[in-house]
């Protein structure tokens, strides 16, 4: 793939749909450019102009008045030259902008499949700096690009129209230089993609080692992270100065084709002065135009290098694009505010091929009844609730909610009634009130005391001095496990989901927070029905059914009552050993 021949479509594609918008600015930028190369073509024949006049006869004012058009010229190039800068740049970040945006949303919405093989870092570094390149393409690349062949053409046609021979002599001169340039410029691309794509792995492991930084410590595994982060660098290393010596060869060719147009143009203008065919003036006009080819052909060089970045970026990017999630939508809808009926049936799941993780899942829930789900560490509880909010598919059986296939609601649907309180609760680096109401502006303060009021823990927030606007750390410093799990409970009364999974936190809670948590769960699964993985006997008491899970099959199941009648059920036999010392 990293071979494949650069196609112009991979690049228009994306600059036509980004730009779409702005169609009026970037009109307007290009008409600046375009009065700028004019200026700067005409500006030479100023001089020339003042020279052939002053060689003639000795006349100060004929100096004043260049002068005065030459600096009226050059402030005018100065403002052509701010205006659009700073409309590219405008253009750039706005295209640039929407594209971050769109990858963004197109990243949150894949699978968590792709989050698992795609650590945080280096999805940054795919929105952010594989986007960073674009910014030139989307603002400047056809206007330079277009303004340099226009320039180009320009220059060439004045010295033409000068002396023939000078015109020929330039513009094999410029043919070739062009040519030579283009021929070279698209050996970069692999490197530059190889380098994008070291550097996007690179970012991933600082991002990973910065958020694990504690247990990295604890476990004195600091010097082995070191290592890895050397060997990656060692890695990276020689792409990057293979990019970069790539463009530098260009740079050094460049001006090696530079010099040589310019001894050859003076050596033809000073045949041509000596055998008097053309005045001194013409000649200066002649080196003042060489020096300018030398600029777009630069520019072009600059451009392309540019370009080979930016198809570089493209073609990450539309890699990115290119997978989809693999969960589709249906139709249908759940009744609002009505605790649904839950049947599994059957399911069958694996996170890797072989290695089963669900195995023939069967239960059934009335609505508002509450299974309390039992099982030691790794037999696939947390699984379950991820399957409910479909965040993986089961691969066999089914999940019916209200009779509805659970893949026949719409995304909509599935989010309002769904919700899963995790065992590890995730915070955000913002007030109280944000962390609860998730940025949602139409919740308010006073639903959010409600909430508090209802799930019967509304003195609890009153000891925070400042209330809802008490700032949490997304680490959860400063917060216990069970605090944040209060948050959590109060998050989800405010989504108000009819089917609820609560993964209890494992973590020995203090006796009071305890309490608390109590009172708010028996207050949240009043009138839903609910999934709870429980931990402790107190949870476990308020289902009305029972499922005790063994490596993804189900070991015991039934009503919580019928369980604990029969002394020789397994249910009974965790009872009487205690589930807490069990299941932790
Ligand atoms: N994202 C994942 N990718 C691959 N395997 C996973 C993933 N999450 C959990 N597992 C595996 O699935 C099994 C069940 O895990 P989990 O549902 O977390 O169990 P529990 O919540 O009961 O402790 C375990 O063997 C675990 O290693
Ligand atoms: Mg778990």
């Amino acid at each position: 793939m990293e071979d494949k021949k650069f196609k112009i479509k991979e690049v228009t594609v994306l600059v036509r749909k980004y730009l779409n918008d702005q169609k009026l600015p970037f009109a307007i930028l290009a008409a600046i450019s375009f009065s700028y190369i004019a200026l700067q073509i005409y500006s030479p024949q100023i001089i020339r102009n003042f020279i052939d006049e002053i060689t003639g006869r000795n006349d100060k004012n004929v100096l004043f008045r260049f002068a005065a058009i030459y600096i009226a010229a050059a402030f005018l190039m100065q403002c052509f030259r701010l205006l659009s800068t700073y409309m590219s740049q405008n253009i750039g970040w706005k295209a640039t902008n929407r594209l971050r945006n769109d990858l963004t949303w197109h990243c949150m919405n894949l699978d968590m499949s792709f989050h698992k093989e795609h650590l945080p870092g280096e999805i940054i570094e795919r929105i952010d700096g594989d986007v960073s390149n674009l910014i030139n393409l989307f603002s400047n690349f056809m206007i330079q690009v277009v303004g340099s062949v226009f320039f180009l053409i320009g220059v060439l046609g004045v010295l033409f129209a000068e002396d023939w021979r000078i015109g020929a002599v330039l513009t094999a001169y410029a043919l070739a230089a062009a040519l030579i340039m283009f021929n070279f410029s698209k050996f970069g691309i692999p490197f530059w993609q190889k380098n994008s794509k070291y550097r996007a792995e690179y970012f991933g492991f600082v991002g990973e080692q910065l958020a694990n930084r504690e247990d990295i410590h604890s476990s004195g595994a600091a010097e082995y992270s070191r290592y890895k982060f050397k060997l990656m660098l060692n890695q990276w290393f020689p792409f990057e100065r293979k990019a970069t010596i790539m463009g530098f060869s260009m740079w050094t060719m460049g001006m090696t084709i530079f010099f040589i147009g310019i001894i050859a143009a003076l050596g033809v203008a000073g045949h041509l002065w000596t055998d008097k065919v053309i005045t001194l003036g013409v000649v200066f006009l002649i080196y003042n135009y060489t020096l300018m080819i030398h600029d777009p052909i630069r520019q072009l060089q600059t451009q392309l290098q540019d370009l080979q970045k930016a198809v570089a970026g493209i073609r990450r990017i539309n890699l990115l694009l290119d997978i989809q999630p693999s969960i589709k939508y249906g139709t249908n809808e759940l009744p609002m505010n009505k605790a649904p009926e839950l049947e599994v049936r059957n399911a069958e799941f694996h996170y890797e091929e072989g290695s089963p993780v669900i195995r023939d899942l069967s239960f059934h829930l009335k609505p508002g009844e509450v299974l309390g789900l039992i099982g030691r560490t790794g037999s696939g509880k947390t699984t379950i609730g991820r399957l409910m909010l479909r965040l993986y598919e089961i691969q066999k059986g089914r999940i019916m909610v209200n009779g509805l296939d659970l893949n026949s609601l719409t995304e909509k649907s599935l989010r309002e009634h769904v919700a899963v309180v995790t065992q590890d609760v995730e915070l955000f680096n913002t007030s109280i009130r944000n962390n609860l109401r998730f940025f949602d502006e139409s919740v308010t303060d006073e639903m959010i005391y409600t909430a508090f009021e209802k799930l019967g823990i509304s003195e609890w927030i009153k000891k925070f001095p400042k209330g809802l606007d008490t700032v949490l750390q997304s680490d959860r410093s400063g917060l216990s496990a069970g605090q944040a799990q209060l948050l959590a409970l109060v998050r989800i009364f405010l989504r108000n989901p009819s089917l609820v999974i609560m993964d209890e936190a494992s973590s020995r809670l203090d006796p009071a927070t305890e309490g608390l948590i109590n009172r708010a769960i028996d207050h949240l699964l009043n009138g839903r029905t609910a999934i709870v993985i429980a931990h402790r006997l107190w949870t476990v008491q308020r289902a009305d059914k029972i499922l005790i899970l063994e490596d993804g099959l189900v070991k015991e199941y039934g009503y919580r009552n019928d369980l604990i009648k029969d002394p020789a059920s397994r249910f009974n036999e965790l009872l009487k050993i205690g589930l807490e010392e069990v299941l932790v």
